[in-house]
């Protein structure tokens, strides 16, 4: 074979073995076997030190066009594979934006923080104010100021924790709130005429069974100034029964005793459920209420020894306080009976993405 035909057979091959390249990296392979420093090329061309001298320079300049060959036709091939090897790159990771999003699944608020928040927006319409006063409070507060003196029986409704924290001479122990009372007398101390406000906050009793939880919810309401009565009671009671229930639902109020109201009572709401006839519309007798009614909470007019507690004069001020739970009166408004009260507060999805 001739220098020629090893030059042209090179050509030949180099040029079918580019055309198949399918790869970036399989080019690169090709220009170092072809045209590298140890490639086929360059041994070639040692190989003319043995041709006769005059032919050698067209020999080179031959063997030199074939190498500007095999070069072009690598850069050609390079920028054909990088132009697919990019196109498919971009269909692998094209993104449709015109595609519809995947929706993130989106919470609401808990029934009773949703209860929590008309009934604060129904009392603000008539000008009580929502206050915050602890939920962790001294003995005072919650019981001695509201007329039940150290070891007093009507105590024991109260079924308080006791924290473990050094009791003060004057205030007593430190109770988790049983009631929302403790705003009562904490905010009369402040003299802040009209008080009116609604004290929502968390209670806490030692119960635990299908019908209490041991941290539940009251609001707590408190009219105080001169010549307040129970009519203003009445009043604000029946506005917010047909607000929260519905226009057709009936009050009454029930002669009860508290120790911290005088008079008092509790209050009842006419049942949504027989219409406070006690009986369904099939004639069978209803299981929502026992007479027609449903009990809602207690309330009354401040008592005497409460005003005083907070420093007022009795004779110059008068007022009414209510305290009804919250779970309770969401549970009555919806007609809805738990079979367990504590089904509130278990987090199951299944139970709250239902309100
Ligand atoms: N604190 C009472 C309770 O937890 C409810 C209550 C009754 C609050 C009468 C009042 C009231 O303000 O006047 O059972």
């Amino acid at each position: 074979m001739t220098f020629v035909d090893k030059l042209q057979a090179l050509a030949q091959t180099a040029n079918r073995a580019i055309k198949q390249a399918k790869t970036l990296d399989e080019l690169q392979e090709l220009e170092t076997r072809f045209l590298g420093r140890k490639g086929e090329l360059t041994s070639l061309l040692r190989g003319l030190a043995e041709v006769d001298e005059k032919e050698r320079p067209a020999l080179g300049s031959l063997a030199n066009e074939v190498k500007v060959k095999i070069e072009s036709q690598i850069v050609q091939a390079r920028v054909g594979l990088s132009q697919g090897e990019m196109q498919e790159q971009l269909h692998a990771e094209a993104e449709d934006v015109t595609e519809p999003g995947t929706r993130p699944p989106e919470g609401h608020l808990h029934l009773v923080t949703q209860a929590m928040r008309e009934i604060t927006e129904i009392f603000s319409r008539v000008g009580f104010v929502r206050t915050r006063y602890p939920e962790v409070d001294w003995d005072w507060y919650a019981f001695e100021a509201l007329n039940m003196p150290k070891d007093h029986p009507a105590r024991d409704e109260w079924e308080t924790f006791f924290i473990d924290a050094p009791p003060s001479a004057k205030m007593g122990k430190v109770v988790l709130t049983p009631h929302t009372s403790n705003a009562q007398v904490r905010e009369m101390e402040q003299k802040k005429f009209p008080i009116r406000i609604i004290n929502m906050a968390k209670c806490y009793r030692r119960q635990m069974d299908i019908t209490h939880v041991p941290m539940f919810h009251q609001f707590e309401g408190l009219y105080v100034d001169k010549n307040v009565g129970i009519t203003h009671l009445r009043g604000i009671f029946d506005y917010f029964v047909k607000q929260f229930f519905g226009p057709t639902r009936q009050t009454r109020l029930r002669p009860f005793h508290f120790r911290f109201t005088e008079p008092s009572f509790e209050i009842d709401v006419s049942c949504g459920i027989c219409d406070g006839t006690t009986k369904l519309p099939n004639g069978e007798k209803c299981r929502t209420c026992k007479s027609g009614w449903l009990e809602l909470g207690g309330s009354g007019m401040v008592h005497p020894n409460v005003l005083k507690a907070a420093g007022l004069d009795p004779e110059e001020y008068s007022g009414f306080a209510f305290g009804w739970g919250v779970e309770r009166s969401y549970m009555m408004k919806e007609g809805m009976q738990l079979d367990d009260i504590r089904t509130l507060y278990k987090n199951d999805l299944r139970f709250l993405q239902q309100f």
